[in-house]
């Protein structure tokens, strides 16, 4: 297990020295074709073939067209560029992986592939002392200290392992940025992760302190308007650009949790990021600027980022694109999308999604994660009319930009299985996946997933005792993996939901971490909006936030018909109404029940469908090696009996206030 914890979906079987041709050489083919002669198995030879025909170009550098010809004994992977000849090769190898090809499709494949946006970007919260900010997996995977001398063999795995499912850029550094990241002596440990990286189509991005201009570089301001601040981030660009022609461009959290930013100068978001938009343009560089922003103030903090953003639209560098958070709070088991999707439409926006489970049982719960990112894409946003959807609002086909990304905040650490759970290998690929095609469905990604991670497992002896397995045990694994797919992975989001924040709760965690329920949590002279209480706000007349017309009225950063259904009691979807309402214990839901009633059967749900968790894992046993089960199988036991723990202390906190009984048919806390 220790030995190939690192190998990720990336199990392919060895091939027999299959025939490649390819007329051209770049390291990125050479990479293509290395992975073709050493996995391909299919048995019939591959042309690889950079084309600049209309089709072709039609699908860009990244896209790509995998083809048997007439007779079905040849293939030909084409595309407009290097890039996509890469991407065609992992899709091909995926196909066979995942057990997709069989002779007759293989002789009549025809795939036709461009992603659904232009930039596909992990962000880390890594920091230069080698920890990583709400991080579950070891430390760093940079080794800063080592750098640039010694080059750790994992750099390139990971630029493989992001290329296999078409991410293409990395921003390698914490968003709360040390201004160090800048200097001389960093910028040449960047600079050779970015030669590793390159050949693999993955671009690096940095984070910056909008400070350093002081900070480093010892100015009197760092003022996005002064001659000498502007000149100076023009030598850094230069600086940056001579060492690592190919960067991408800047990460922005400004005026955000403490961090520096252009209001502290009296400036605006917009004059902050255009001055370094500018500065990156001539290299054709952008800007990615976090609009995740919000302070103490009377105003919900739910409706901060809007009421900052949404009167900014159109005031940026086109070669700016405005960094929104899925959720208008951070990161909550469920949150309804942050309304300014769709509000700022002169300017590109992107989602940022969180891979690493922050408010989601760090790496012990198994969560999947793209249930919850498919239900923000596929979100009505209204803005143009039915069919405004989230991904139509950032892929750039509804108002027309060409500055389309997404962003993902990762779960990789230095940890031998790179993501701390083992299943947390599968929200990288999930979100990989989804940046490319967002069409996809989270059951067709989740079978990727399992086959390619647990049937070379499975197919492989583990040790002397375990022979080849039959092939009805095979078949066997086959559907053990179908049921883990439909009733582990695809409910495991919405049993996280249950058992710590259902019915549209949220931000009831421990005070200093993220992991643990705390509603009764109330620190005297703390910031309010850091307080559990703030955001149940749960009395003996009932519970929630109202946020309708008639609380704080966040319902009218909605577009219509979705600003009035999400402003009636009546008609707010149930699994948001304590996130929009104040409601009455005695409220009835549309089960039949009370509001504190469902409360009580949705946590006892949540605890329930962990139960179930264990014992469909349990027969995975029979195929895997002991080590690899039975670490799942611990991770499993205690995400029970942390489900358990959270549902016992929300019921029995509430209550206090509901003063009703919790069901005598749902398991009761002692
Ligand atoms: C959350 C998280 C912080 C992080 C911040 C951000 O608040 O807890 O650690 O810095 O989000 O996204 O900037």
């Amino acid at each position: 297990y220790a030995e190939d914890g690192s190998a990720l979906w990336l199990r392919y079987s060895t091939g027999a020295k299959a025939i490649i041709m390819n007329k051209k050489q770049s390291p990125t083919l050479n990479i293509a074709v290395s992975e073709l002669r050493n996995f391909w198995q299919g048995g019939i030879p591959i042309t690889l073939e950079i084309q600049k025909n209309k089709e072709l170009r039609a699908l860009g550098n990244d896209g790509y067209i995998i083809r048997a010809s007439k007779d079905g004994n040849h293939l030909t992977i084409t595309s407009s560029g290097e890039q996509g000849i890469l991407y065609g090769t992992y899709h091909l190898l995926r196909l066979q992986a995942t057990g997709q090809l069989s002779e007759s499709t293989l002789k009549s494949l025809n795939v036709s592939e461009k992603p659904d946006y232009r930039i596909r970007v992990l962000n880390h919260w890594d920091n230069l002392d080698g920890t990583i900010e709400r991080g579950y997996a070891g430390h760093s995977l940079w080794k800063w200290d080592e750098l640039p001398s010694v080059v750790s063999p994992r750099y390139e795995a990971y630029a493989r392992a992001n290329a296999s499912i078409g991410i293409n850029a990395t921003v390698i550094n914490n968003v709360n940025a040390s201004p160090k990241i800048l200097s001389d002596d960093y910028l040449q440990k960047v600079k050779v992760l970015a030669d590793i990286f390159r050949p693999y189509g993955l671009k690096i991005y940095l984070s910056i302190n909008f400070s350093s201009p002081a900070a480093l570089g010892g100015l009197s301001t760092s003022d996005p308007l002064d001659k000498e601040v502007i000149a100076w981030w023009k030598k850094k660009a230069k600086d940056i650009y001579s060492l690592i022609p190919d960067f991408g461009g800047f990460l922005v959290k400004a005026n955000s949790e403490g961090q520096p930013g252009p209001c502290d100068y009296g400036r605006t978001h917009a004059e902050g990021a255009n001055m370094l938009a500018d500065v990156l343009k001539p290299y054709c560089g952008i800007v990615m600027w976090r609009a995740f922003v919000y302070s103490p103030t009377d105003s919900d903090r739910a409706k901060q980022a809007y009421l900052e953003f949404e009167p900014l639209d159109g005031k940026f560098r086109d070669n700016v694109i405005v960094q929104i958070k899925n959720g208008p709070i951070d990161f909550q088991p469920r949150e309804p999308f942050s309304p300014l999707f769709g509000a700022m439409k002169k300017t590109p926006v992107m989602p940022e999604f969180q891979i690493t489970q922050e408010y989601l049982g760090f790496s012990n719960h198994l969560v999947f994660l793209a249930p919850m990112w498919k239900e923000c894409l596929d979100s009505d946003t209204y803005v143009q009319g039915a069919g405004s959807t989230i991904a139509r609002v950032t892929d750039g086909s509804l108002f027309s930009h060409s500055l389309t990304a997404i962003a993902g905040v990762t779960n990789i650490g230095d940890d031998i299985n790179w993501c701390g759970h083992p299943f947390a290998q599968a929200n990288w690929y999930a979100f990989g996946r989804l940046a490319w095609k967002h069409s996809l469905s989270s059951e067709q990604i989740g079978e990727e997933w399992l086959r390619q991670t647990f049937l070379p497992l499975a197919l492989q002896p583990y040790n002397d005792s375990v022979n080849e397995i039959s092939s009805k045990e095979r078949q066997q694994l086959h559907s053990q993996l179908s049921l883990l797919n439909s009733q582990l992975l695809q409910e495991s989001r919405e049993a996280v939901v249950d058992y710590m924040m259902p019915l549209g709760l949220h931000h009831i965690f421990a005070w200093g971490h993220h992991y643990g329920p705390e509603p009764w949590c109330d620190i005297p002279g703390a910031r309010p909006d850091w307080m559990p209480s703030y955001y149940h706000r749960a009395d003996d007349g009932g519970i929630g936030f109202d946020r309708s017309s008639k609380g704080s009225n966040a319902t009218a950063q909605y577009h219509s018909p979705l600003c009035e259904q999400l402003d009636n009691v009546d008609t707010c979807p149930e699994n948001l109404l304590l996130w929009f309402h104040h409601v009455p214990w005695n409220h009835r839901m549309k089960s039949g029940r009370t509001l504190w009633a469902e409360l009580c059967y949705a946590y006892d749900r949540g605890v329930q469908e962990t139960r179930n968790f264990q014992k469909l894992w349990a027969p995975m046993e029979k195929y895997i090696d002991p080590e690899r089960f039975r670490d799942i199988q611990h991770r499993l036991k205690i995400q029970t009996r942390d489900a358990v723990w959270w549902k016992d202390a929300c019921l029995l906190y509430f209550q206090q206030f509901s003063k009703q009984p919790i069901p005598y048919e749902l398991e009761r806390p002692v």
